[in-house]
C-alpha cells in the first residue's frame, strides 16, 4: 500500500539539519555501545552541507565514526576525484576529512571507471551495501525535477546502481558550478530507486522556495516515473525535513508531525 511520507516543518535549514544530525548521532552511538556498525547513505548538493557541519560538530564533541560505513548516492562520470565538482571531493571537504571514519568504510561510486568496467563496478557497489548489512538511514536531497540521487524523470522503481544520463533541468542547475552547461558531465553513476527503497529509513531534506513545488508534488498521492521522488510513497519509513520556504506549498491533508 502506498503511504505518503511524513513531513516535519522546521523554521530554518539549520534546525532541520541539527535534528537529523542528532538522530544520526543516536544511531551511531547506540550501535557502538552494542558493538555494532551503523550504515549511512549520504547525499551531495548544497542541501546537506549544514547536516555535515553539524555532524563534524558532534564529532568534535566526542561522537566517534569508527563504527560507521557510508555509501554515497551518486557520482559524475568522467571526473577525477580531485576535480572540485566531484562528489568524492565534496564529501571529503565537507565531512570525511573532519571525522574519524576509517577510509576503507567510505563507498562513493567511482567516476573514473572505464565504460567496459562500469557494469561490474555498479554490481560491486550493490554487493558492498549487502555485505555491510544494508543501509540503516539514507539521506536524500531532491532535484527541482523530482530526481533523487541521479534517478531522473522516467526512472523505473526496480533499478539498482547504474549509469544514467543527466536530465536538462539537472544540467541547467549544475551549470553555474561547472562554469557553463557544456562542462557538466552528461552521465553519472547513481544508486537506483530500488537501492534507495531498500534502506531501512529515508530522510529527505529540502530547503528554500525553489523546492516548494516539487516537495508538494512528492507529498501528493500518485506515484509517477516523471517525479522519481514519488516512489518514496512505496516505503513505509520516510520523513521529509523541510524548512518554511520549501514547505510553503504543501497541500497534503495530513498535518506535519
Ligand atoms: C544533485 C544530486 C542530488 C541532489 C540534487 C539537489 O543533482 N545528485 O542528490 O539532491 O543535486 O541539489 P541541491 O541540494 O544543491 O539543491
Amino acid at each position: 500500500m502506498p503511504k505518503i511520507p511524513s513531513y516535519h516543518l522546521f523554521p530554518t535549514a539549520e534546525t532541520a539539519s541539527k535534528t537529523l544530525a542528532a538522530e544520526i548521532g543516536e544511531l551511531v552511538s547506540s550501535r557502538a555501545a552494542a558493538g555494532q556498525s551503523a550504515v549511512l547513505g549520504l547525499a551531495t548538493g548544497s542541501t546537506p552541507i549544514p547536516l555535515y557541519e553539524e555532524l563534524v560538530c558532534l564529532h568534535r564533541k566526542g561522537l566517534s565514526f569508527a563504527n560507521v560505513t557510508t555509501f554515497n548516492l551518486d557520482e559524475y562520470l568522467g571526473l577525477e576525484r580531485k576535480h572540485k565538482e566531484s562528489y568524492w571531493h565534496f564529501m571529503h571537504t565537507h565531512l570525511f576529512d573532519h571525522i574519524n571514519i576509517p577510509p576503507g568504510n567510505i563507498y562513493i561510486p567511482d567516476g573514473t571507471i572505464a565504460d567496459e568496467n562500469l557494469q561490474g563496478h555498479c554490481l560491486d557497489f550493490e554487493n558492498a551495501i549487502v555485505r555491510a548489512g544494508g543501509i540503516d538511514l539514507q539521506v536524500l536531497g531532491i532535484g527541482r525535477n523530482g530526481h533523487i540521487g541521479f534517478n531522473e524523470p522516467g526512472a523505473s522503481p526496480e533499478v539498482r546502481t547504474h549509469v544514467t544520463s543527466l536530465n536538462k533541468v539537472t544540467i541547467a542547475d549544475a551549470a553555474e558550478s561547472f562554469d557553463g552547461p557544456q562542462n557538466v558531465p552528461a552521465r553519472a553513476i547513481t544508486m537506483g530507486v530500488g537501492t534507495i527503497l531498500d534502506a531501512r529509513r529515508v530522510v529527505l531534506l529540502a530547503f528554500g522556495g525553489s523546492k516548494a513545488g516539487i516537495v508538494n508534488r512528492a507529498l501528493t498521492p500518485g506515484i509517477t516515473s516523471e517525479v522519481p521522488a514519488t516512489y518514496l510513497q512505496l516505503h513505509d519509513n520516510v520523513s521529509f525535513f523541510v524548512d518554511t520556504d520549501a514547505g510553503a506549498a504543501i497541500e497534503a491533508s495530513s498535518p506535519p508531525e
